[in-house]
């Protein structure tokens, strides 16, 4: 399961952190990853900026703006799917 943390600590939630959340959630069911990913909220993760913060995993993102959520969606969360399918079928 690969955890996606979008903070909704003030500073990003006057910057879209909820419909960020939205788009990520519509494009993991588009997908079908619902039982792949998992998206939960966070409180102010000390990266406030003219965007979101938000986490795939271990790594850190800030200034993400709802508008991103697509290529955001595919070229960072995808991409950790699909490693993390690569590394299963090494096993
Ligand atoms: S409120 Fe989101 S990083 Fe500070």
């Amino acid at each position: 399961m690969l955890l996606v943390t979008i903070c909704v600590g003030s500073s990003c939630s006057i910057r879209g952190s909820d419909e960020l959340a939205s788009e990520i959630q519509r494009f993991i069911e588009k997908e079908n990853l619902a039982d792949s990913i998992e998206i939960v909220g966070a409180f102010c993760m000390d990266a406030c900026s003219k965007g979101v913060s938000i986490r795939v995993g271990e790594r850190q993102f800030s200034g993400i703006l709802p508008e991103d959520a697509e290529s955001f969606f595919y070229r960072e969360i995808m991409s950790c799917i699909d490693g993390q399918a690569e590394g299963k079928q090494n096993d």
